[in-house]
């Protein structure tokens, strides 16, 4: 009966209603940090299929201002820098870079990443086979690196979870 009618508060309301915060606040951060050692092919994979989600600087798309899509937006958004945001990459120590590249591959291996909502729109961002290989191979390069930097230690906490 009145369903109309609540359509529209909907969309009237979703100017000034954003559950997960200022998400679209500009952030003056270029889109990666300079401790983020990419090939131009890295680089170009992650700014087509991940930066939108994780890093400060996302192209908001025009359905991202209208609620609910704009509720789903920057929920995912939110929640993708919170795990990984790679225009913060220097504040991560070398443990959690490590962490961080091992999940990467472990998301990208698994077709966890891209989330399915985001490729079903943005269809260049699906990754295929060859930009997996890619993703996986540069993730365990850099990790290797970075083992190569930390400070020997066996303890059972720092025990690799899955080595690629
Ligand atoms: C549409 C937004 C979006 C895109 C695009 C996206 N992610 Fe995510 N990502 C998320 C969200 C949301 C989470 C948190 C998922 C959760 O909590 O279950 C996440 C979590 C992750 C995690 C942490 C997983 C874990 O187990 O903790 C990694 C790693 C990751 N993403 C990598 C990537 C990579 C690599 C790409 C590009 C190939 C990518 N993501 C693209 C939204 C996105």
């Amino acid at each position: 009966m009145c369903g109309g009618g609540f359509a529209g508060l909907l969309v009237l309301g979703s100017v000034a209603v954003h559950p997960s915060g200022s998400v679209k606040e500009p952030e003056p951060q270029t889109a990666t940090a300079a401790t983020l050692h990419t090939s131009p092919d890295v680089a170009a994979t992650l700014k087509r299929s991940c930066m939108d989600c994780h890093s400060n600087r996302t192209v908001w798309p025009w359905y991202s201002y209208v609620a609910p899509m704009s509720w789903l937006v920057e929920r995912d958004v939110r929640r993708g820098r919170d795990h990984v945001n790679f225009s913060e990459w220097d504040q991560y120590t070398f443990k959690e870079r490590r962490k961080l590249l091992a999940d990467i591959a472990t998301t990208v291996k698994n077709r966890e990443m891209p989330l399915p909502q985001y490729t079903l729109v943005h269809r260049h961002a699906k990754l295929s086979d060859a930009d997996t290989d890619v993703l996986c191979g540069w993730a365990r390069v850099e990790r290797r690196k970075l083992r190569a930097k930390l400070p020997v230690v066996t303890t059972s906490a720092g025990q690799p979870a899955g080595s690629h």
